[in-house]
């Protein structure tokens, strides 16, 4: 399910380029996927928010009914505006001041702690008084690509499972309520069996946590990019969770909740971005097309070497050539080498797939330049859901 080149060329008309487009239809199409598959599972999901936080975003996700996992307090505090429960909201934070936490604390949502040195000072303060949950790194390799990689035994984030016995001492000496265990290996996960390994590294901890209640699986869920590409097979992820439950009685006699934070899986295919082409240039071995877009609005492809479908939309018909897509960033901000689009000329819009997730969010004004607009398409209409950078944006902060 997808937006079509007329819906797509309708709404450049409409709102202008560069676009930020989203699907709301296709979010909640991914969430019934998760909530099918794992129909026989207690399970909940939360929405790793950092993909894309636009409130509109955000408040169609709380309206299909599924929960949200935060990456920093800003985002908590996004979530309660966009009308989120406490009791739905789950912070996982990594290298933050304690002092977040105690926010977090204070704003009654669920939280996940990454580092021994904050587990310790809650235990100080608040000791058995408020539930909470650890973050581990389990040793697992897991993840597309090295820099999304965040559960091996080199990443920063969590505390390492070798060191259990440091965390065991701490919820001894505290009486720490620990309700949640929570693992996250990467993104662009296809493998269910990575999930599997975090799970049985789970199970070997289980037991010294008697009152815990959820074991929290993260996000990282594979989606595709490039044609021919599949997802995470969902049926079989939780028939290999449901198998594994079965495999592994938590010895304390408590029944655990599974939980999953996906980012894109719910929102990646969701949006598009749609840009102008400013220039062709030619030269020997190339045809470059530039764009009015750079790493300053989707940096994926230059931050991750992450591969975006392009089209020309305004040229369907067109004869195939291969061209290099590139940025108008004074940086070597390619979007793709040799990629074989329909004739492109000078005007043409070129949509990027696979949009929705850490496209915007990870935007910026280098170069000065602005922010494009966002939309959201929900129930046959398109609704816009942030205003386009203006030049005073720039200015908006600066002394003058
Ligand atoms: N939970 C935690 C604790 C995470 O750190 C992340 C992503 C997620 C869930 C969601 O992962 P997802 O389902 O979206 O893969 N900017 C990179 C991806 C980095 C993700 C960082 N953490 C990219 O554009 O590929």
């Amino acid at each position: 399910m997808s937006l079509s080149h007329q819906q797509l060329n309708t709404l450049a008309t409409e709102f202008g380029t560069p676009l930020y487009v989203y699907d709301a239809a296709h979010i909640t199409a991914q969430y019934q996927k998760l909530t099918n598959a794992f129909a026989k599972t207690d399970t909940k999901f939360f929405y790793a928010c950092k993909a894309l936080t636009n409130i509109n975003i955000l408040k169609h996700i709380n309206s299909i009914g599924c929960n949200v996992d935060c990456s920093s307090i800003n985002e908590v505090k996004l979530a309660f505006f966009a009308g989120f429960e406490a009791k739905n909201i789950l912070y996982t934070s990594n290298g933050i001041h304690f002092s977040e936490i105690e926010e977090a604390q204070s704003l009654g949502v669920h939280i996940n702690i990454d580092s021994l040195s904050n587990l310790e000072k809650f235990g100080q303060k608040f000791g058995h008084s408020y539930p909470v949950g650890i973050r581990l790194r389990p040793n697992i390799m897991g993840g597309g690509n090295l820099k999304v990689s965040t559960g091996h035994d080199k990443s920063k984030f969590g505390i390492p499972v070798d060191q259990l016995d440091k965390i065991l001492a701490l919820v001894s000496q505290y009486n720490l309520h620990i309700q949640n265990l929570h693992i996250h290996t990467g993104s662009d996960i296809k493998d269910v069996d990575i999930f599997v390994k975090g799970i049985e590294v789970l199970f070997d901890i289980i037991p010294f946590f008697k009152e815990l209640e959820s074991i929290d699986l993260g996000g990282g869920f594979k989606v595709p990019y490039k044609d021919g590409d599949t997802e995470t097979d969902m049926p079989l992820l939780a028939q290999k969770v449901n198998e594994a439950f079965s495999n592994h009685p938590n010895p304390n006699g408590k029944h655990l909740q599974v939980w999953f934070e996906p980012g894109k899986f719910l929102v990646s295919g969701a949006g598009y971005l749609i840009t102008e082409v400013n220039v062709i240039k030619e030269n020997a071995t190339t045809t470059f097309v530039g764009i009015n877009s750079g790493l300053n609005h989707l940096i994926r492809p230059m931050f991750y070497d992450a591969y975006h479908k392009i089209e020309n939309i305004s040229n369907p018909a067109g004869s195939a050539k291969k061209y290099a897509v590139t940025g108008y960033i004074c940086e070597t901000d390619t979007f793709a080498w040799d990629r074989k689009l329909h004739e492109v000329r000078e005007g043409d819009l070129l949509v990027f797939y696979n949009a929705g997730a850490y496209g915007f969010e990870m935007s910026s004004n280098f170069n000065s330049r602005l922010k494009p607009a966002e939309v959201l398409v929900k129930d046959g209409k398109a609704q816009l859901i942030r205003r386009r950078d203006e030049f005073e944006d720039l200015l908006k902060n600066q002394v003058l």
